[in-house]
């Protein structure tokens, strides 16, 4: 049975509660877009990776010590086996308000049904261009047909408030911002626009002259649209506008341009079983060791957890100029 604390329990030393918990189930994926991956990648050995049953005794102590949000995201975490049977049974946690997932899309036409069952609220969908040369070109392998049809099957299966995230770089797809707007309104959905951070070593471009800052797309959007500002967040990074006489919001993620660490209520869980504090930092406790040397001692594994909270840096420190001092993939960690 899962408790519901009265007080927060996972309290930081600038007195952010975290309540929002995004775990990587995998770091493989059947894209290697540009931004995330180089062209090879090596990717982890089985026994280094949380097995499922981990990932899952792991939520419930976050769950027991007040998070309310989980984001299950990869690496695309729907080529991972047994995904399904793992959201079922995270979708059963009373406590969580919010069971969502972060995905390429590229296996939504077969699966978004299934995990709507299971009791996934909302869906994140990641969609740079809607011109299908140039998304296989930021994807390598990607096809946009497969990933329109997904949007569609998600939609279909009755998601609100389904999510788009574009990812702009500068010369590759700045010039799609108002298309992909009109997209997310044709189909009754979110999107947001994301400022590229640097996480990992990438081959493909470098990372100062592709930068395309969020005030740049809200300017060029502008000329077409008008927003306006909405309070409600999602707990997420985002801020939005609505576009005005639609039912979309538009979303940015700012990482450089906007700093949203004060407000900052999420953990990350890696697929190696890392804590990690902040996206843009190291710090981190391996819980895959509490629980790999202490197995059903739920108590040890919570006590690490609160204990970890005193090491969550204030802020992330992202300097496009220099080379990535974040040398894992956003795929080990989960965007
Ligand atoms: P919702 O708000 O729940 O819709 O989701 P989200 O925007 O938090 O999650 P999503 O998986 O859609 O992530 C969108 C982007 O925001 C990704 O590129 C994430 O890396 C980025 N992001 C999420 N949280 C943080 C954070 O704490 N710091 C930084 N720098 N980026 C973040
Ligand atoms: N910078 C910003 N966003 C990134 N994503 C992957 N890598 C990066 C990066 N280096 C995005 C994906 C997905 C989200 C979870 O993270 O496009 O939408
Ligand atoms: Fe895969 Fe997402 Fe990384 Fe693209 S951004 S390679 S879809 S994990």
């Amino acid at each position: 049975m899962s408790i519901s604390p009265v007080s927060p329990v996972l309290v930081d030393r600038f007195g952010r509660t975290v309540d929002y918990l995004r775990i990587s189930i995998t770091d493989r994926c059947d894209f290697r877009c540009v931004y995330c991956m180089s062209e090879e990648m090596t990717f982890l050995p089985r026994a280094q990776i949380l097995t499922l049953e981990e990932i899952n005794y792991i939520a419930q102590a976050f769950a027991e010590l007040g998070v309310t949000k989980i984001r299950i995201t990869g690496g695309e975490p729907l080529v991972r086996r047994g995904v399904l049977a793992l959201l079922e049974t995270l979708g059963k946690i009373d406590s969580l308000n919010e069971l969502v997932l972060s995905s390429n899309g590229s296996k939504l036409e077969e699966m978004a049904e299934a995990i709507k069952q299971a009791g996934v609220k909302r869906i994140n969908i990641s969609l740079d261009t809607l011109d299908a040369a140039k998304f296989r070109e930021i994807t390598r392998t990607g096809d946009l047909k497969q990933v329109l049809r997904g949007i569609f099957a998600a939609k279909k299966a009755g998601f609100k408030r389904l999510k788009i995230n574009s990812v702009i770089l500068k010369n590759r797809n700045h010039l799609e911002v108002i298309d992909l707007v009109q997209f997310a309104i044709n189909s009754g959905i979110d999107i947001s626009f994301i400022e590229e951070m640097p996480l990992g070593l990438i081959n493909s471009h470098d990372r100062v002259e592709v930068y395309y800052s969020s005030d740049s797309i809200k300017a060029d959007l502008e000329q077409v649209f008008k927003l306006q500002a909405v309070a409600d967040n999602t707990g997420g990074p985002s801020v939005y506008f609505k576009v005005i006489g639609t039912d979309t919001r538009v979303g940015f993620i700012s990482p450089h341009s906007a700093n949203f660490c004060s407000t900052c209520n999420r953990v990350r869980l890696t697929v190696e079983g890392r804590l990690l504090l902040c996206l843009g930092n190291e710090h981190s406790v391996d819980l895959k060791k509490v629980i790999r040397a202490n197995p059903s001692n739920m108590d040890k594994l919570k006590q690490t957890i609160i204990e970890a909270m005193k090491i969550k840096p204030e802020q992330h420190e992202f300097d496009l100029t220099e080379q990535p001092i974040i040398l894992r993939h956003m795929s080990a960690t989960g965007g």
